[in-house]
C-alpha cells in the first residue's frame, strides 16, 4: 500500500505519454532507489530472489537461487547503491549476493550462469573490489566454458532438450547475454580459451541465427558432432518464422557487448542491423509487442523487459560507434523509450516493482502482462549509462 503515496511523485515525473528526447536519469534513478528501497525494508532475503508481481499482487514472487532470474534482483541493488550510495541498499545487496554463491556450484546444468552471477557478483566486484566475488565470477565462467561443445562452435543452451524434445545441440539466441561473464573472466586471470569460446559462439549465432532482414531466430538446433543445424524454431515467440521481441533485444544487447570485448567489425553490424529491424517494428510509444510479426496487434500485450534490454544495448551501441547518425539513432531511440517506460503508462505504482507489462513467456501462459525482474534491472542499468556516458 505505500506505494500508493509514491504515485504523485511517480506522475509529476513521468507522467507525459510523449516520447521524449531528453530524460532527467539522475532523477528517475532517485525515484527507483525509493521504489526499491521500500521494497527490500518489505522482503525476507532469504524468501528467495524476486522474479514476477502476479496479477493483482503486491509483492515479488520469489524463486530459489536456479532460476535464470536470480541474479537481477541483487545486481538492481547493486546499481541502485552505486547511484545512492545508500548503506541499506548495500546491507541488502550483500545479503542477497551471498545467497547466489552456490551458483558456481551449478557445473555445465544451465546456460543462463552469466545472466545469474555476472549481473550480481560481477556488479558486486566492480564497484567494492571485494576479491570473494572475483574468485565465484571465475568459477561460474569455467561451469560455463563446460558447455562449449567445439564441434557445434557455442555453448548449449538448455542441456534438459535432448532428452525432452530430441534436441542433439541447441542454441538460442538468449544465451549472447553470458558471454560476457567469459570476456570478462578471460581478462582478470581466466584462461584466452574463454574468450575463444565467447568468440566463437557469437561468431556461430551470427551465421546461424540471423534471417537476411537481420530479425532473429529465437532457437537453433544443431547436430552435436558438427555445425550443421537441424532446425531453426521457436519456443517463446509466436510461430517459429515470426520475431520474437527479447529475443530480438537480446541480440542488439549481446552483439554491442561483443564488439566492445574484441572490436570485431562483424559484431557491430550485426548490433546495429539488429537496432535496426527493432526500430522499423515498434508502435508509437517505443515499446514492442511481445513478438515483432503477430496476425493482430489488437488485444496483444506490449513487452515492457524487451523494451529496457533494447534501451540499454542501444545505449552501448550509440556509445562505441563513431559513426554521428548511428550515435544519434541509438541514443535518441534508447532515450525515447527510457521516456515511455518512465511514464505513467508502464510503471508499476502499485506493486514492489518499477515497471509494469512485460511478457515472460505467452505461448506458454507465464508471466503475461505483468511485472518481471529483468525489466526492472535493464531499465535501471539503460538510465546508469544514460547518467554516465551522455
Ligand atoms: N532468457 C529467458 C527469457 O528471456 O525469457
Amino acid at each position: 500500500m505505500k506505494f500508493l503515496a509514491l504515485l504523485p511523485l511517480l506522475c509529476f515525473l513521468g507522467c507525459s505519454y510523449s516520447v521524449k528526447n531528453n530524460l532527467d536519469a539522475q532523477q528517475q534513478l532517485g525515484v527507483c532507489s525509493e521504489i526499491v528501497l521500500s521494497a527490500v525494508d518489505d522482503l525476507e532475503v532469504n524468501e528467495g530472489f524476486p522474479r514476477a508481481v502476479k496479477e493483482g499482487d503486491y509483492a515479488w514472487t520469489c524463486t530459489g537461487h536456479t532460476a535464470w532470474t536470480s541474479g537481477f534482483f541483487p545486481g538492481l541493488l547493486w546499481y541502485l547503491y552505486e547511484h545512492s550510495h545508500n548503506d541499506f541498499l548495500k546491507l541488502k545487496a550483500e545479503a542477497y549476493t551471498e545467497n547466489l554463491k552456490p551458483v558456481k556450484e551449478l557445473a555445465w546444468g544451465t546456460h543462463d550462469l552469466g545472466f545469474m552471477m555476472f549481473c550480481s557478483a560481477g556488479n558486486a566486484y566492480r564497484i567494492t573490489g571485494d576479491e570473494k566475488y572475483k574468485s565465484w565470477l571465475l568459477e561460474t565462467a569455467d561451469s560455463l566454458a563446460g558447455l562449449f561443445n567445439p564441434d557445434v562452435g557455442t555453448i548449449h543452451s538448455w542441456p534438459w532438450m535432448k532428452n525432452k524434445r530430441g534436441w542433439p545441440h541447441n542454441t538460442i539466441i538468449d544465451n549472447m547475454m553470458n558471454l560476457e561473464l567469459l570476456f570478462w573472466a578471460s581478462k582478470n586471470g581466466g584462461s584466452q580459451r574463454l574468450y575463444d569460446i565467447a568468440v566463437s559462439h557469437a561468431q556461430s549465432t551470427l551465421k546461424n541465427q540471423f534471417r537476411d532482414d537481420f530479425s532473429t531466430y529465437h532457437v537453433v538446433v544443431y547436430d552435436n558432432q558438427s555445425p550443421k543445424v537441424l532446425s531453426r524454431i521457436t519456443d517463446q515467440g509466436f510461430a517459429d518464422e515470426s520475431v520474437w521481441s527479447r529475443g530480438q533485444s537480446w541480440a542488439i544487447y549481446g552483439f554491442a557487448m561483443c564488439y566492445r570485448e574484441t572490436g570485431l567489425p562483424e559484431f557491430k553490424e550485426a548490433a546495429v542491423n539488429a537496432a535496426d529491424y527493432y526500430l522499423s517494428g515498434l508502435p508509437e510509444d517505443y515499446v514492442p509487442y511481445w513478438d515483432f510479426k503477430l496476425p493482430d496487434f489488437k488485444e496483444e500485450e506490449k513487452d515492457a523487459s524487451a523494451a529496457a534490454i533494447a534501451a540499454s544495448g542501444m545505449l552501448e551501441l550509440a556509445k562505441l560507434s563513431d559513426n554521428p547518425d548511428e550515435k544519434k539513432r541509438f541514443k535518441e531511440a534508447a532515450v525515447k523509450t527510457l521516456n515511455s517506460l518512465s511514464s505513467e503508462e508502464y510503471l508499476s505504482g502499485e506493486t514492489m516493482a518499477i515497471l509494469d507489462h512485460s511478457v515472460g513467456s505467452k505461448p506458454h501462459g507465464n508471466e503475461i502482462d505483468v511485472p518481471l525482474v529483468y525489466a526492472d534491472y535493464y531499465y535501471v542499468e539503460a538510465l546508469m549509462r544514460l547518467k554516465k556516458w551522455f
